[in-house]
Formats: C-alpha cells, sequence, structure tokens
C-alpha cells in the first residue's frame, strides 16, 4: 500500500467521559465489533477500581496493567483504527490532557441521566484549545433519562459547541427499542439480548416504510414528531463543521446493551480526520512529508520493583518510522536507534518495523526522555501543542534526609519530565511547590521518590489557589506587577514566570488591575 494511502486509512481518537459514564464499556464494544476481541469483559482498560482510591498503590497496579491498554489499535472495514485510552481517575488527569494532544478526534460519552458532568466539561476545554473534532455518544438510553432535547441542549450549552444529532433513541429506559440512523434514513434495532458479542440481528427500515411499525409499535408516531422536530431545529450535518471542531454529532445508544455502537462506528469511520498537520516552533509538518518525525506524549514508568521501565510513547506525525534505523533526539543532539518498538493491537503489544503517521508506538527508556521530546530524521524541530496544565493542588515539597539532598533533586527533576506534577520556585523564598492535578500525586511522588531514588520527601502546606503563566507587551506594568505580587511570583521548569494566586478573588483582582498582563492557564500561549 503506498504511504498515502496508509496514513488515510488512519483514524487516531481517545474516548472520554466523567468516571462512570460507560467509556470503559464503549471501548470494549468498539473493539468488539472491530473483532479485535470476541467477548465482553476482555479489556482491562486504565479504569481504576472503585473503592481503589484510596490505595495509589493498587491504583498504580492496575495502571502498570493497562500499560498494554494505553493504545488499543484495530482494523473496521480497511480502517486503521488507534484508540488511545485515559485513565478514568480524575487525579490523573493531565495524563488524558497530554493524550489529547496526540489524537485527530475524540468521542465524548456521556451519561443519559446524568448529562454533562465536571469532567467533561474539563476535557472539553482542552479539546476546544486544539480545535479538535468531537462525536458525542449519550451513553445508557436503556435506563431511566433525560429528555433527548433536554441533553442535545445541555450539551451545546455546557460543551459551547454546535450539536446535531445523527441517531435518534426510539423511546427510552425500559422500553428503549434502539436508534433510528440519521445519517444513513434507517432504522437500527438489535433483536439479540446478547450482549457480550456484537452479532445479532440488526433491522434497516426507513422511516416511511410501513414496516416499521412491526418493530416499534406503539412508538412509531412519537419518533416521527421527534424527527420532525430535528429536522426543524438542527441545521444539516456539516463535515467541514465537524472537521474544525465547531460541530458536534451525537448518537444516542446503550454501549452495555450494543445499541447504537455500530451507528457510531460506521459513521466514525467515514466522516472522523486522518492524521492531520501538526506545528512545531520551526515550522508547520505535514503528514504525507516522506522524512519521520514524532514527539513523546507520555511516559509511563512500571512501579513494580522488578520490572522498573519506562515506555515512551511516540506518536508518529510524518513519514515512516521505521525499526533500527537511526533518528535524531533533538534536545540531547543524540541519534538513536530501536530495536523493539511496540506496536499495539487490541490488548497485545507486538514489535513493529514500519509505524505510520497516526500510529503510537512503545519505546523502552531508561529515564533519557521527556514530555515533548522531538525524534526527526536530522532537522532542529520541536513540536508545540503538548503544554501544561495549570495545576490544581499545591504543596512545599522538602527534603526529609539531609544525606540525600542530590539523590532527591534528582528524583523530582525526573518525574517532572514524566509529567508525574508540575515544579514551581518560589522568587521569594527559592523553596520548591509541587503543583498537582490530583491529590494522589503526592503520595504517588513520596512513593517513587523513596524507592525509586532513595530519597525522603515531606510536604508542607502552601496557600496557593491556581498558577498562572504571566506576559506582557508592556514593561512597565509587568514590573510593577512582579514587585507588588513578589510574594507570589515563581518560575517554573523552564525559567519562566508564573504567578501563584492564593484565592480566586486574589485572580480576579489582579487581573482587573493589571488589565495589560495576560494570565494564562496552560504553559504554551
Ligand atoms: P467508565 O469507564 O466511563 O468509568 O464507565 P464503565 O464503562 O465502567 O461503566 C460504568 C458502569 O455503567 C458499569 O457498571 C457499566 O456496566 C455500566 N454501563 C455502561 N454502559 C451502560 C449502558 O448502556 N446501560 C447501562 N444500564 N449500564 C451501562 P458497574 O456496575 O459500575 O460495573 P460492572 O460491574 O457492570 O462492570
Amino acid at each position: 500500500m503506498e504511504i498515502r494511502e496508509e496514513i488515510d486509512r488512519r483514524r487516531t481518537f481517545a474516548i472520554i467521559s466523567h468516571p462512570d459514564a460507560g467509556k470503559t464499556t464503549l471501548t470494549e464494544k468498539l473493539l468488539l465489533f472491530g473483532g479485535a476481541i470476541h467477548v465482553a469483559g476482555a479489556v482491562k482498560s486504565n479504569k481504576i477500581k472503585k473503592g481503589a482510591t484510596s490505595d495509589f498503590m493498587e491504583i498504580e497496579r492496575q495502571r502498570g496493567i493497562s500499560v498494554a491498554t494505553s493504545v488499543m489499535g484495530f482494523e473496521y472495514k480497511g480502517i486503521k483504527i488507534n484508540i488511545l485510552d485515559t485513565p478514568g481517575h480524575e487525579d490523573f488527569a493531565e495524563d488524558t490532557y497530554r493524550t489529547l494532544t496526540a489524537v485527530d478526534s475524540v468521542i465524548i460519552v456521556v451519561d443519559a441521566a446524568k448529562g454533562v458532568e465536571t469532567q467533561t466539561r474539563k476535557l472539553m476545554e482542552v479539546c476546544r484549545m486544539r480545535n479538535t473534532p468531537v462525536m458525542v455518544f449519550i451513553n445508557k438510553m436503556d435506563r431511566p433519562n433525560r429528555d433527548p432535547f433536554d441533553l442535545l441542549d445541555e450539551i451545546e450549552k455546557e460543551l459551547k459547541i454546535k450539536v446535531r444529532p445523527l441517531a435518534w433513541p426510539v423511546s427510552g429506559g425500559p422500553t428503549f427499542k434502539g436508534v433510528y440512523n440519521l445519517y444513513e434514513n434507517k432504522l437500527s434495532l438489535f433483536l439479540s439480548d446478547d450482549k457480550q458479542r456484537a452479532e445479532g440481528e440488526v433491522v434497516d427500515v426507513a422511516l416511511d416504510d410501513p414496516r416499521i411499525d412491526d418493530y416499534i409499535s406503539p412508538f412509531t408516531q412519537h419518533l416521527r414528531d421527534d424527527l420532525e422536530l430535528v429536522e426543524g431545529v438542527y441545521p444539516p450535518f456539516e463535515l467541514d463543521d465537524y472537521r474544525a471542531g465547531e460541530l458536534a454529532p451525537v448518537f444516542f445508544g446503550s454501549a452495555l446493551n450494543n445499541f447504537g455502537v455500530r451507528e457510531l462506528l460506521d459513521c466514525f469511520i467515514r466522516i472522523a480526520p486522518s492524521p492531520r498537520g501538526s506545528r512545531t516552533e520551526q515550522r508547520a509538518i505535514d503528514p504525507y512529508e516522506p522524512r519521520m518525525t514524532g514527539f513523546i506524549f507520555k511516559i509511563h514508568a512500571n512501579m513494580d520493583p522488578n520490572h522498573r521501565d519506562r515506555i515512551a510513547f511516540l506518536k508518529i506525525c510524518s513519514g515512516v518510522f521505521e525499526r533500527n534505523k537511526p533518528y535524531l533526539h533533538v534536545r540531547s543532539g543524540k541519534n538513536m536507534k530501536f530495536s523493539s518498538p511496540n506496536a499495539f493491537m487490541a490488548e497485545k503489544k507486538s514489535i513493529v518495523d514500519l509505524a505510520y503517521p497516526g500510529d503510537i508506538i512503545g519505546l523502552h527508556d531508561t529515564g533519557n526522555f521527556k514530555i515533548g521530546d522531538t525524534f526527526t530524521e536530522g532537522e532542529q524541530l520541536k513540536f508545540t501543542g503538548i503544554p501544561s496544565f495549570s495545576p490544581e493542588l499545591f504543596r512545599y515539597i522538602e527534603n526529609a534526609d539531609p544525606m540525600k539532598f542530590k539523590q532527591l533533586y534528582k528524583g523530582i527533576d525526573q518525574l517532572m519530565d514524566e509529567g508525574v506534577a508540575q515544579l514551581f520556585t518560589s522568587k521569594l523564598n527559592g523553596r520548591r511547590i509541587i503543583g498537582t492535578v490530583g491529590a494522589l500525586q503526592f503520595e504517588v511522588i513520596q512513593y517513587r521518590l523513596e524507592h525509586e531514588y532513595g530519597a525522603l520527601c515531606k510536604y508542607e502546606p502552601v496557600q496557593v489557589y491556581k498558577a498562572c503563566w504571566v506576559e506582557s507587551d508592556n514593561r512597565e506594568q509587568m514590573e510593577d506587577f512582579r514587585r507588588r505580587k513578589f510574594n507570589n511570583m515563581a518560575l517554573d521548569k523552564h525559567g519562566r514566570e508564573v504567578f501563584l494566586a492564593d484565592t480566586s478573588y486574589a485572580l480576579t483582582l489582579a487581573q482587573e488591575k493589571f488589565p495589560e498582563i495576560r494570565f494564562h492557564f496552560t504553559s504554551e500561549f
């Protein structure tokens, strides 16, 4: 196959949701439809079981298992699909944010009874920053649920995106029958109640076919009324608007019962974008360029003491990655070749000889790589669009063993490179502040410093509400800000200036008082 064809047939995406909305179930059903697995329940996704929330070692253990499911590749109707898994636990949200930098589109799962929840809202903000095309799957229609029109309104308002239903539920709750496929204008019902497999009888009848009554009576009229309203209220589906991240096609269904999943998948492979271009500090990268470029968006450290290895996930952005071919690791200036890069197919890892744009490969790492590292065939490039996100929890980190000063700082440095948390250094007193997205990370850091670096740390409270990167074209105002806010100024790991606001009120006040200063909530602006 030509390289161009290989690129065009790839779809790399992530499924995101608030915990419990059904991300794992949907992932599994997609793999089932794709023939990548044969029985539901086979995938142990990145999902962290309930009840494990207080035990981070258990969570890490489960995360360890899930290395193989970090990327799930499979073929469906000639299309190569790469699903990037994201951790369900919100304490690992930063992992999810970074994963979103490596995908070309996203499917958002929303619970039909709960509507849009906090985590979904936050993740959507990241999609919006990058204009990532999104599709929405409203799940659990087999349970008591909210009115579909209400749900669409809420999505539009809360996720700030135009919506267009492409599948419509026939009834809901206990009488849920299936979905009407608006994309292909036919009814899709599963008559089989075998939830474990993807087979089952599918009925295709159009709305104007009199036989429709045989299947969905007494809901036919209701469906006709609903669809009339849909056509009246929502503009027709425009592919360009979806691809620009401005319009979300919406599907209804029940992942658990296989309802609506095939409709979603069939539409997905038709409309979801193949690998898109990427940005570097130097120039734009076109996926069809002959030379290989790629960047590391995630590093997974194994906490099992018997296998203390790290896997760096490389997203191929252009050209063809070849096993055993030397590539330039731009940050160190060294040429490196990889004898056993891993590709991920469903749950299995295998050594791969060639990888194309859109593919993700796993590289063994002994501590040399950082998030954002770029590989090329010699060109000096640095990919952008892999920002750090403003953390939400902060603590001073102190050395608890004076003999292990060096180990501690080496450990902190490496953990930060891996993206476990972010480090800020106070300008006032030079103390180091760790910022994280979830409380669990503090424990993870403490544990790993001790077990991997032989260093002891302790935490002390610090009053910080939010860290924002600040800049201004008005030098005078910036100087004035620095002077007045000296106690709250810090430097991030790259030496950039960060304002650590004590409270949300202090932040608002600062924004009002210094209108020419830009306050950024991600490290790239
Ligand atoms: P997550 O990855 O987004 O956290 O959600 P997950 O798929 O694990 O689903 C959360 C719970 O919701 C699971 O039940 C799952 O079986 C259920 N679920 C998912 N899709 C549907 C659906 O379409 N209809 C109904 N009724 N339930 C659905 P659980 O009891 O928490 O877990 P399990 O013991 O069944 O695995």
